[in-house]
């Protein structure tokens, strides 16, 4: 999968995603061979730059963040490519400019008039960037070359700004040249989820409610909000996890098996499974947030989300969300999801864990099975890529005794291919016109009306509970599942 004659226009050259991921991404595809010879890159900024200053910002950040290790023949070829136009957002003279420099390119560099435009800008932008490109004929070419858009989350703050966001993109592009990025679904390990449900024949018989308790699914890190405050702070943990990265895992786990894995089929899908989420009624029983504390991370000590610089001391902003979800199926009645996700937690680890019900019987003593616990199914997303599965097993002896083991599949021991990065693939799928990767218009409206009614219920409720960092969350969580029974597993 080779893209063919193309170019990307890069807003927002300067923010952290362009440093660290799109600019890398970039230039490993570059270096693996998967982008054309011709390709091109203009980046657009409010600066008083030109072409090499651009070229320079990208030759820093490809040392700094590429994977693969630097050619100086593949740089210069692309770099050749590499075109900077200087404006803001309402520059009407910028825009001529850099539609002047696109019809340039497509002559010099062969791109055929193929461009993504990527807005790596805040979404308040988007409306500015998505006008000025239809005023200035660069949305929609009518000589049968390709025009595609590229958004970043936020996806909206909530159902309604979504909904204005969807129409602004929406009314200039028609929906299939639209690509939102859920980095998640980039990951090898989450494509995998639906590779492990539907090309085996072991695993989709016990899906159900007949056999799963209950699902956890994880997602946790032990940095803090380092210096994004500027972006975190107002966003909060659910809105800039829970609603895409966390609602697609578990869209991908509890969906049914598509009839294809082309984008529509899987939309299809998808869609149904967050469709029929449902609250439980008591949301202060069944959700819980928290901001951390100063505290203890790999053996230093680190700051509290109030000691972070640019966080006001009035700040409900929480850095940490947990939710109990259920879904309205025949397949998973009765089966709760608890979804959590929260920074500065004992460590780096996402997983979902699907949790089985006990044997129905249990034809050993209680005594013989007092260690024995729930078999589970733990998908391990990152780091430590792989898959466990836990269930019981005699324990060496003259004696019945029956304890947990588990049994391992790790990427490292099973593959000798190495998963390219997220952005790698997700910007290849963009520059392919592949979409099965991005999520929809209706699946992100979708999570919003999931997550609506706990962001209003938490906006009433003051301030979230602290948590020492280094540690797994407030107790409120805690106590969350201990009311049902159940706990969070320590991953
Ligand atoms: C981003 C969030 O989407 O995902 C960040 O905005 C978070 O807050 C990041 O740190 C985590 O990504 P990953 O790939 O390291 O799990």
């Amino acid at each position: 999968r080779i893209a063919g004659p193309c170019g990307l226009v890069l807003f927002g050259v300067t923010g952290d995603l362009s440093r660290k991921k799109i600019m890398p991404a970039i230039y490993d595809l570059a270096n693996r061979g998967l982008l054309p010879p011709g390709f091109s890159m203009v980046g657009f900024a409010r600066r008083e730059w030109h072409d090499q200053d651009f070229a320079q910002i990208v030759h820093d950040s490809v040392k700094q963040y590429a994977r693969t290790e630097f050619r100086e023949e593949v740089w210069r070829q692309l770099a050749a490519g590499f075109r900077f136009v200087p404006g803001d957002f309402s520059d009407d003279v910028a825009f001529e400019h850099l539609r002047r420099t696109i019809e340039e390119l497509d002559e010099e560099r062969g791109t055929a008039g193929n461009h993504a435009f990527y807005l790596s800008i805040p979404p308040k932008f988007f409306g500015d960037v998505v006008r000025q490109l239809h005023e200035h004929k660069l949305a929609s070419p009518d000589d049968g070359s390709w025009r595609r858009v590229v958004v970043e989350k936020p996806f909206g703050h909530d159902l309604t700004s979504a909904r204005e966001l969807n129409d602004v993109l929406d009314g200039v592009f028609p929906p299939e040249s639209v690509f939102r990025i859920d980095h998640y679904l980039g990951k090898e390990t989450v494509q995998n989820i639906l590779a492990i449900r539907f090309a085996n024949a072991m695993f989709e018989p016990l899906w159900n409610s007949n056999y799963v308790d209950h699902v956890q699914i994880t997602m946790a890190e032990d940095i803090g909000i380092g210096g994004r405050a500027g972006y975190y702070d107002g966003i909060g943990a659910a809105r800039d996890v829970i609603q895409n990265h966390l609602l697609q895992l578990l869209a991908l786990v509890a969906m049914e098996e598509p009839i294809s894995f082309d984008a529509a089929s899987l939309v299809t899908e998808k869609l149904k499974v967050l469709s029929s989420v449902r609250l439980p009624a008591r949301l202060d029983l069944t959700t819980a947030r928290g901001q951390y504390d100063a505290g203890w991370s790999g053996g230093v000590k680190v700051p509290g989300f109030f000691d972070e610089e640019g966080i006001p001391a009035d700040s409900h902003t929480e850095t940490y969300a947990a939710v109990k979800l259920h879904i309205d199926t025949r397949r998973w009645a009765n089966v709760p999801f608890y979804l959590r996700t929260g920074k500065r937690l004992g460590r780096r680890v996402t997983e979902v864990a699907v949790v089985f019900k006990q044997a129905p019987h249990q034809p050993f003593s209680a005594t013989a099975t007092e260690d024995l616990t729930h078999n589970a199914l733990v998908i391990r997303v990152q780091p430590d890529e792989g898959m466990t599965l836990r269930f019981g097993s005699k324990v060496p002896g003259t004696a019945m005794e029956i304890r947990d083991v588990s049994m391992d599949f790790a990427y490292g021991g099973a593959f000798t291919e190495s998963s390219p990065e997220a952005y790698e693939r997700l910007i290849l799928d963009v520059l392919l016109g592949d979409p099965p990767l991005f999520p929809r218009h209706a699946e992100v409206e979708a999570s919003w009306k999931i997550l609506d009614p706990v962001l209003e219920h938490w906006a009433r409720r003051g301030k979230p509970d602290a948590y020492p960092s280094g540690t797994w969350g407030p107790a409120s969580a805690d106590k969350m599942l201990v009311r049902d029974g159940r706990s969070w597993r320590r991953p």
